[in-house]
């Protein structure tokens, strides 16, 4: 029964390279004017066509809201021979009533929070332009128009979808500061472009922006010519981000059916986006826990793990966070949970390596299925940019903080394809430091200049 689980959940090299394969067609599907209405990776344009040149100079704030927490950062960029950049940032947290009530609600606490920042910086009448990291799904129709296609990752808040994200922010900053005169037209990006674009500040071969935290998702630069979803892509030059949204993959294509388990298949049932983010779901920090605890309770049921399982704890839907998969595989190295044999020899302690043996399967999962699809990103660029050193920038909590993520992606990307040169490079704080660098790169564009 122990085996059959694990089983299924692994994939054989040239599975993962088959899907590989059909996530490229899906991101051509995505790009294509005709096919982009129904393809589920939906290839958004982000609008942001240059990286910093390190000529930006001055003061900027980036606001950040992607998941429980909602940071501001006061971002001081020197330009010069070697570019220096100084942070001050705050975190403000989001209650799940936030998350789930009304829009403005949930921008108006936003914005409440933007004045106290700036109350305790003594800052109140200065305008500076705004980098906002938005982490959702969304359309942009211009570097200042950017519509919320759905909500993921837990959020509900009505009165979003389908509005323009730069303008709610503005309407509330508005009530708010009536007695002021700021004119702040904030650019919003998605948490994965602003980690493509801080990580090009220090290494500029960066071409891709991949978050593998509470969510999942990359973006990468695509030939504008390419885009067509951009009028007159034909005729356009240079490069342009394009934020993939590739956690919608399998959504509609079937792609993932033949490797969902009926975990997978629960996980989805239960959550607030049936249907969507299929990919995201075996993938990102949202769900591995759950999807740990699911089969931890239906081994136990069977009487093929734990005697008895303390009813306050992994009974309850969300009653073990990915933090305590990445807890288990810390107090057990791999090489255990891979030695069969100990399962059998060392009775005492079973239950905690096969749980370890568990959390490790979920992990090889998804660290394998984010390789495919950065595989499948990479001969996307290649088409356009020849063969050349790709760099992603990485951000995100489980590829940070999970204990063995990171060199699993590393190495099974390499392993599938070792005629790409990829590599990795953490990011810094891409949603902070990345979206103020757009607002930046923005401001030097338009010639803007601030302090
Ligand atoms: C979700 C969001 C996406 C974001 C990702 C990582 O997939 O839809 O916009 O980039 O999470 O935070």
């Amino acid at each position: 029964m122990v085996d059959h689980v694990i089983e299924s959940l692994s994939l054989s090299d040239d599975h993962l390279m088959r899907l590989s394969s059909k996530m490229s067609q899906e991101l051509v599907r995505g790009l294509h004017q005709s096919t982009n209405d129904e393809a589920e990776i939906k290839m958004l344009p982000s609008f942001v066509t240059s990286t910093p040149d390190g000529s930006e100079n001055g003061e900027f704030l980036a606001l950040d809201l992607g998941g429980t927490n909602f940071r501001i950062i006061l971002v001081k960029i020197q330009s010069g021979d070697s570019p220096k950049i100084q942070m001050d940032n705050q975190v403000y947290a989001i209650s799940n009533e936030l998350m789930t009530g009304t829009g403005t609600q949930l921008f108006d606490h936003m914005v409440n929070c933007l004045w106290d920042f700036l109350v305790e910086r003594d800052m109140m009448c200065q305008l500076l332009p705004i980098g906002f990291t938005f982490s959702f799904p969304t359309k942009n129709l211009g570097i200042k128009q950017t519509i919320l296609v759905n909500w993921s990752k837990g959020f509900t808040a009505t009165g979003v979808v389908g509005e323009d994200i730069g303008q709610l922010l503005n309407d509330a900053i508005n009530r708010k500061f009536k007695n002021f005169e700021l004119k702040i037209m904030a650019t919003v990006v998605n948490d994965t472009v602003g980690t493509l674009v801080s990580c090009a500040f220090d290494h500029h071969d960066t071409c891709m922006g991949l978050i593998v935290g509470t969510g999942t998702n990359m973006c990468y630069m695509e030939a504008q010519s390419n885009i067509e979803l951009l009028n007159n892509h034909k005729t356009l030059e240079g490069e342009m981000c394009i934020n993939t949204e590739w956690g919608a993959f399998g959504d509609n294509s079937g792609a993932l059916d033949e490797i969902k388990t009926s975990y997978d298949i629960d996980i989805d049932r239960n959550s607030p986006n049936v249907g969507q983010h299929i990919f995201e779901k075996m993938i990102s920090g949202m769900y591995m826990g759950e999807l740990a605890r699911l089969i931890i309770v239906d081994l136990s049921n069977k009487g093929h793990l734990f005697q008895s399982i303390d009813s306050n704890s992994l009974f309850y839907k969300s009653g073990f966070s990915t933090a305590f998969v990445s807890q288990i595989l810390h107090s057990f190295p791999s090489i255990w949970c891979f030695n069969k044999i100990n399962f059998v020899i060392v009775t005492k302690e079973i239950n905690k390596k096969l749980c370890c043996y568990i959390c490790e399967s979920l992990s090889i999962r998804a660290a394998s299925l984010c390789a495919i699809g950065v595989i499948a990103v990479a001969r996307k660029i290649i088409e356009h940019r020849g063969q050349r050193h790709l760099v992603v920038g990485v951000d995100g909590s489980v590829y940070r903080k999970h204990p063995t993520f990171k060199s699993l992606l590393i190495n099974t990307t390499h392993r599938l394809a070792p005629e790409l040169n990829i590599d990795f490079q953490l990011s810094t704080d891409g949603s902070g430091r990345g979206a103020a660098l757009v607002a930046a790169v923005e401001s030097r564009i338009q010639h803007i200049v601030t302090q």
